[in-house]
């Protein structure tokens, strides 16, 4: 495993939507280790493929149940709405209010090619609309209602 680099705002990477994964092999199993083990080393609560530079449809989260890993992530459901603060990896130091789903139902399917689907609200429901639109080359300063400095 390996503590990857994570891209800052004004990377490219960050503003491109992503590429489907295709087919699960070797490389897709060590960046999601990868992912993982540099999302906990950065102390943080989810992280996308592209903040590593990678541009594709990966998600690794831990909203304090344990890690989720999802590949090709698709939103199902959604229902109700929740401002609260966020912050990204990626943009270190900026926090702002944005408003999501409060609770998603998300499919993707998993390191074995298996399907999962996760039902979130809450913490977990936010990290997932977060990340996933990192996967469309969205950042939360794009979508938030203000803005500060901490
Ligand atoms: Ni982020």
């Amino acid at each position: 495993m390996a503590i990857l680099e994570i891209r800052k705002a004004g990377d490219k990477v960050l503003k491109e939507p992503c590429a489907a994964v295709s087919k699960i092999d070797r490389k897709i199993r060590q960046l999601l280790d990868d992912m993982a083990q540099t999302m906990y080393h950065a102390d943080g609560v989810g992280l996308a493929a592209p903040q590593v530079g990678v541009s594709l449809r990966i998600i690794v989260i831990d909203a304090g149940n344990g890690l989720l890993e999802l590949i090709n992530p698709v939103l199902i459901e959604a229902e109700g709405e929740e401002k609260d603060t966020e912050g990204c990896l990626s943009i270190p130091g900026i926090y702002g209010e944005v408003e999501r789903f409060s609770k998603v139902v998300v499919e993707g399917i998993n390191r074995n090619g298996k399907k999962e689907r996760i039902v979130g609200t809450g913490l977990l429901a936010r990290a997932l609309q977060h990340e996933m639109d990192h996967l469309e080359g969205v950042l939360f300063i794009d979508k938030a209602q203000t803005l500060c400095k901490r």
